[in-house]
């Protein structure tokens, strides 16, 4: 098992190794020649700018088109990262080492180096592909919390490898977005200048580089794929509901591991947030603090930004920097919106892990009674919330051991008393219950797959913990063929590896669940646990969003 693990390490150590037998590969874009670098099978463009620097006064402004480019440029090493957010994790004692190098790697591992100065995308292609190849393009949306990260704890070159060899050659995209402060800042001030939620306009702004260039390099700006995972899946969902849905034809299919559209509020939740920074770095008193923010030195910043809650903080994931509705971009709830079928109308997959939470709950361990439990859902998921829906959140959520997650563990993984329980109901309230929501108001009116992910279940405390399924795409397992197969088809079933996987519908809510059982590594479950629960949730943030 933690052999597996070690590959994931892998990932995040080894990166986009040096190639020892370079070959020139030139891409024409404008009147520029980039230059990337090839493996034989794939060839590697990194690093290309896709937006004009967000530094100085385009500092909290929305991304500016990059002008035409020109000469001659080596596309062979991947951009700094933007700014990440510094993490402080309050790792329990009696984890496995593994896991704690898995999770260090993670949220802490140098994704360096960082700069304010970081929108810039990679293309890994075929190879053999020319202008005129005409190839399905998958946009990889990374995750993070929407406070840390970079493409390049990712390879997509072994998918793209894979592609070839099932027949069904894809483009791989990665780009950089703005996080934390730097691309979320939210309150009545940046709602006021129109300037909300710039790191996922970040993302708009390379899906429009995709339009205007992914044909020099043998893509199809027609048959784009927006593909994440955990912030980057929830990126990809907002997406869908953004702009009330009209997608402008950036992209036509999307496929999200772990995140669907969050019920989040009014960018003015953001707030307390906004305040402490402008305090911090002396512009509170400023009469336009947002220009105030914009002059202040970067380090100055950045060290403000760091003393605002992070993701494995106490209050973990009720983020302070999130994607909310600005009223322009997003311009309400996204569930709302998904009410409301303001929704991109093009085949979708979205699915989760078995265990979402489990990571963390590691960061609210001392959270040990029902009262505190009680005290903690309030003050973070429902502070709207009445006696009543606590009380009612208790009974579904029970402190019963052997009915919170990692689920199915019975008494194991208990690693502090609320520990189990308050898993479960993160992992809902965060993951499943958004991911349900969406496939029963979307399914029937466009084409909805789904999964369960419930590999590594035997990993202590952990289970099939958030992100778990990242090996199952990156390191050659079914989810790889089908999502290539989507990328390729819309649909997820053709080449390669995995059993046959049914839509979603509402009459039969089929998962493809992922098994750690040798002879039944995929299977078809129904999405039907803990019905009631889920829907409580779903109705309690649904009137109240976060
Ligand atoms: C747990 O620790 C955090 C951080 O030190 C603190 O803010 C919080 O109040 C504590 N919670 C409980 C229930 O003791």
């Amino acid at each position: 098992m933690f052999s597996v693990l070690q590959v994931v390490l892998a990932l995040f150590i080894v990166q986009t190794a040096a190639n020892p037998l370079p070959r020139a590969n030139n891409v024409i874009l404008d009147s520029a020649t980039f230059t990337g670098t090839s493996t034989g099978k794939v060839t590697k463009f990194l690093g290309i700018p896709y937006a004009q620097p967000p530094t100085g006064d385009r500092r909290f402004r929305l991304p500016e088109p990059i002008p035409p480019y020109t000469g001659t440029v080596q596309a062979t090493a991947s951009g700094p990262s933007c700014p990440q957010q510094s993490a402080h994790l309050p790792l329990p004692e009696g984890l496995p080492s593994d896991i704690v190098d898995l999770i260090a790697n993670t949220a802490y591992k140098a994704i360096f180096p960082e700069s304010e100065d970081c929108l810039s995308i990679n293309v890994i292609v075929p190879s053999t592909a020319t202008p005129t190849s005409k190839l399905p393009v998958a946009v990889w949306i990374f995750g993070g919390g929407f406070e840390l990260g970079s493409p390049n704890m990712y390879d997509g070159g072994p998918i793209v490898e894979r592609s070839i060899q099932l027949g069904e050659p894809v483009i791989y995209v990665s780009m950089n977005y703005r996080l934390n402060a730097f691309g979320f800042l939210a309150s009545q001030e940046v709602k006021d200048a129109g300037l909300g939620n710039l790191g996922l306009q970040d993302q708009r702004e390379a899906l429009r580089w995709i339009q205007k260039y992914i044909s020099s390099f043998g893509g199809d700006p027609t048959k784009v794929t927006i593909w994440g995972e955990s912030a980057g899946a929830i990126s990809a969902a907002l997406h869908m509901v953004a702009n009330d849905g009209n997608h402008e034809g950036l992209f036509r299919g999307a496929f999200m591991q772990s995140g669907s559209p969050i019920p989040v509020g009014d960018i003015t939740h953001g707030q307390v947030y906004y305040d402490a920074i402008a305090a911090e770095t002396g512009c509170s008193s400023a009469s336009d603090t947002l220009a105030c923010l914009r002059s202040v030195p970067y380090a100055t910043l950045k060290t403000a930004v760091d003393h605002t809650p992070f993701i494995f903080d106490y209050q973990s994931l009720a983020l302070a920097w999130i994607p909310r509705a600005d009223g322009v971009f997003l311009t309400d709830n996204p569930q709302k919106l998904v009410q409301d079928g303001k929704v991109a109308n093009v085949p979708f997959i979205t699915g989760d892990c078995d265990d979402e939470g489990t990571l963390f709950s590691l960061a609210n361990l001392n959270v040990t009674t029902n009262a505190q439990f009680r005290t903690y859902i309030k003050t973070f998921y429902m502070p709207q919330s009445t006696d009543a829906e606590l009380d009612q959140i208790m009974n579904l959520y029970p402190s019963d051991i052997t009915k919170g997650s990692p689920f199915g563990t019975g008494i194991l993984n208990v690693l502090s008393p609320q520990f189990k329980r308050l898993a479960a109901f993160q992992g809902d309230a965060v993951f499943q219950a958004p991911r349900r929501f969406f496939l029963e108001q979307r399914s029937g009116k466009q084409s909805t797959w789904s999964f369960l992910s419930k590999r590594l279940k035997g990993i202590p405390l952990l289970g099939s913990f958030h992100f778990s399924d990242i090996l199952n795409v990156y390191f050659g397992g079914e989810m790889e063929d089908y999502l290539i197969n989507f990328v390729n088809k819309l649909d997820p079933n053709g080449e390669g590896r995995g059993i046959n996987w049914p839509k979603y519908t509402t009459s039969s809510p089929n998962l493809v669940t992922f098994n750690d059982n040798l002879l039944f590594p995929v299977t078809i479950s129904q999405d039907t646990f803990r019905t009631e629960a889920i829907s409580f949730l779903t109705e309690v943030t649904l009137a109240n969003p976060l």
